[in-house]
């Protein structure tokens, strides 16, 4: 046995032995070639460097661009996708224009390329990171044989108000959990290597602080202390960092009165600096002109200077670097050396894709590749994976493939555009499932289903009512799909209500009017207050919008082919008022109390979310014991075990997430009342129990001190692990003085 062991170490330290010097050999090798280009490269070529451009939406470049390629004055493009188009351009690159340096096509695969995965927010909503990185690895397959290289994604930004549009987009308000799933998409979009014909490289953004928009109103300022950026902000882009994202995004928002793509403190004394980042930052979609609307610079010329200055190294749209780059040289604005580096970073990017050895994608790769049968299933499963039960009185759900019928109600139940959601890459509506199609695939071929549709999702009119009403009546159960529309959410689709848009509450009431077992199946990007729903419906399943194969994924959970057991990755509020309203807060000096007026609550409403953050149900149930602490006390370097038993005490198959969240009961600065630090997806057979077990140390115990120092404090610890952020069972933990 033992022989056995050191044989192992002696082989992998041999392995190390080969593979650092091999790494370490390829950079400086990369560096050089760089140098040799660099030593050959006009000021112009530089600066053609630095430029990306936009192609047309349906993925052709613009007519202007061959001759930019040739020039050497463009770097990269946006939206140009398609081996065809990519390949007619990149041509130009390589075999007409002076230096050969290939173009870098970038593109925003959010949740997925043409096979469409649920979105982000629902894909955190599995707290799964496989499945999360598998259908990252599928999107990169899509795209890179579509000629694409570069997804503008993930977006890891963390989002405390749901009013926000773009919360749809990224993994919720948890740094943990948004943390796992930064870098679950980063290794499933790169790989280890994001040359290889099937991986892409990734960009972290919107670095940083975009989320926190003041009012949820997309693009508008923020102001965060050091320590909330640190704390909150940060975390998902170091662990993207860390997973090795090749790219960086800066965002459109001001930050502490210094936009984001003009922010040296973010771009480069932390990125750069503290974090060793090599990679290339690309401003968003003209952040650098907005420079002049943001008030920090008074001119395009300023605004060039303050971007490259900054840190950011390429231009998104926008052409003021090469408008006044030369410019900016002579006026001693800009040095040569800050140019030359961002040069560096762009072409470095390019040498880690190997497209100057391998510039053209394969049309028949293409072809072999994309939404193939494999890709269908595992967004399927994907989806299923995402759906949080969020309410299951009287157990109406699963249904019966054997109804003899069932009534389909609602306006996103047969709506292909808006059950893929919103940034849907280069998916078709055409190609998605609606529910009323899933359900007509699942039941047996005797049972009758009907559909109306009710109403529309955002007017207000009421004239379908009558119809759903006399399907539900004639139905044994029905169904209604209720939410928003794709368009809702996502960028530029801030709102300032979380209630159901149009008449679609309206519908709701009326078919529950009816007496029939009623489903409510929720499609939104957003936590919306559905506090009628909640109270009155006795079964509703949130869905978010669940992508290309959406409609099979909801009939599979409706119908019991699979248990749901994903969970909120984010709090779901009783009222738009109570925005920001998020699991890990601080206590405050007067925490409320039913019982004192003085308290931190409000007067027309409870101060407790409708669902909390971590929250969903199962056809089955789980029971949690045994909570135990390898150690009652460790140092503040120590390590300790956390340990629980959990039982499936039910009659199905199902998954429950195993989450641990802890409290540092009092510190030198104040701390959130939970913090999630750990969580395990688990499946077990009804009677099945099984031991989890966790790790803490330093990194999950500690936290910045007032100097903005990483420590772990002596002191008392709160540890608690269960099925959510409000159902626990929890055990005490003494950090001993050293
Ligand atoms: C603007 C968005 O903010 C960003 O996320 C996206 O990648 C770019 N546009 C390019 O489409």
């Amino acid at each position: 046995m033992r022989v056995a062991k050191i044989t192992r170490l002696l082989l992998c330290l041999a392995l190390l032995a080969f593979v650092i010097p091999a790494g370490a050999q390829r950079r400086a090798n990369t560096e050089q070639k760089i140098d040799a280009l660099l030593a050959k490269m006009t000021l112009a070529e530089k600066l053609g460097q630095l430029q990306q451009l936009d192609g047309h939406a349906d993925g052709r470049y613009k007519d202007e661009q061959p001759q930019l390629v040739r020039s050497g004055l463009l770097g990269s493009t946006l939206n140009v996708r398609g081996a065809r188009q990519t390949n007619e351009l990149q041509r130009i690159a390589i075999e007409e224009s002076r230096l050969k340096i290939p173009l870098l096509f970038g593109f925003d695969v959010i949740h997925g390329y043409r096979t469409i995965f649920p979105i982000p927010l629902g894909e955190a909503a599995t707290w799964d990171p496989a499945t999360v990185e598998k259908s990252a690895a599928i999107a990169a397959k899509e795209a890179r044989a579509a000629g694409v290289h570069w997804t503008f994604a993930p977006m890891v930004d963390i989002a405390r108000d749901p009013r926000w549009g773009r919360i749809a987009e990224g993994s919720g308000e948890d740094p943990f959990l948004g943390s796992v799933m930064a870098r679950a998409r980063v290794v499933g979009f790169q790989g280890n290597d994001f040359s290889a014909a099937d991986k892409v490289v990734a960009c972290a953004k919107h670095w940083v602080a975009y989320g926190a928009a003041e009012g949820g109103r997309d693009y508008n300022t923020t102001d965060l202390s050091e320590r909330t950026l640190r704390e909150v902000y940060f975390p998902p882009f170091k662990s993207a960092l860390d997973a090795g994202v090749g790219t960086f995004m800066s965002a459109f928002n001001d930050l502490n009165a210094v936009p984001t793509s003009a922010n040296s403190f973010t771009l480069t004394t932390v990125l750069r600096g503290e974090w060793k980042f090599d990679g290339l930052v690309v401003s968003d979609y003209e952040s650098v002109k907005e420079l002049i609307n943001h008030g920090i610079a008074a001119n395009e010329k300023e605004a060039a200077a303050a971007g490259l200055n900054a840190g950011v190294d390429m231009e998104m749209v926008s052409r003021l670097y090469n408008k006044y780059g030369a410019d900016l040289l002579k006026e001693k604005k800009l040095s040569q050396a800050t140019l030359d580096e961002a040069v560096r970073r762009i072409l470095r990017v390019k040498f880690r894709l190997g497209i100057f050895e391998k510039p053209y994608a394969d049309e028949a790769r293409e072809r072999e590749s994309i939404f193939i049968p494999a890709h269908l299933l595992a967004t399927r499963e994907a989806a299923a994976r995402s759906m949080v039960l969020l309410r299951n009185e009287g157990n109406v759900l699963p249904l019966s493939k054997n109804l003899k019928s069932v009534a389909v109600v609602g306006p996103l139940a047969d709506s292909q555009k808006d059950v893929i959601g919103s940034w849907t890459g280069d998916g078709k509506p055409e190609d998605a499932i609606t529910l009323l199609a899933g359900i007509k695939s699942k039941v047996s071929s005797n049972t009758i289903v009907s559909y109306a549709k009710g109403c529309d999702i955002n007017d207000d009119t009421t004239s379908g009512f009558d119809e759903a009403v006399r399907i539900a009546r004639e139905s044994e159960v029905v169904i209604v799909a209720v939410g928003e529309s794709a368009e809702m959410s996502g960028e530029a689709a801030s709102r300032s209500s979380l209630d159901l848009p149009g008449r679609q509450l309206d519908l709701v009431k009326a078919i529950r009017a009816t007496g029939k077992p009623v489903v409510v199946v929720l499609m939104n990007g957003r936590p919306l207050s559905i506090n009628w729903i909640a109270e009155n419906v006795p079964s509703i399943l949130e869905t978010w919008f669940g992508g290309t194969q959406a409609g099979n994924a909801i009939a599979d959970v409706l119908f019991g082919d699979v248990n749901p057991g994903g969970k909120l990755p984010v709090t779901f509020p009783r009222s738009v008022g109570q925005v920001p309203l998020y699991y890990n807060h601080k206590n405050t000096g007067r925490p409320p109390d039913a019982n004192n007026k003085y308290t931190s609550k409000y007067l027309d409403l409870p101060w407790t979310p409708l669902f909390p953050f971590g929250y969903g149900l199962s056809y089955t149930q789980f029971k949690f014991t045994n909570l135990q602490l390898s150690a009652q006390r460790i140092g503040p370097e120590g390590r300790l075990t956390v340990t629980v038993e959990l039982e499936n005490v039910g009659q199905r198959s199902g998954d429950e997430v195993v989450q641990l969240y802890i409290r540092d009961v009092s510190a030198s600065v104040t701390r959130p009342v939970k913090e999630l630090k750990g969580f395990q997806r688990i499946t077990l057979r009804p009677g099945e129990k099984k031991r989890i077990e966790f790790t803490l140390g330093p990194e999950q115990l500690g936290f910045y001190d007032s100097a903005m120092k990483f420590i772990v404090e002596p002191g008392e610890f709160k540890i608690m692990v269960g099925s959510s952020s409000e159902d626990f069972i929890e055990a005490k933990l003494e950090i001993e003085k050293p």
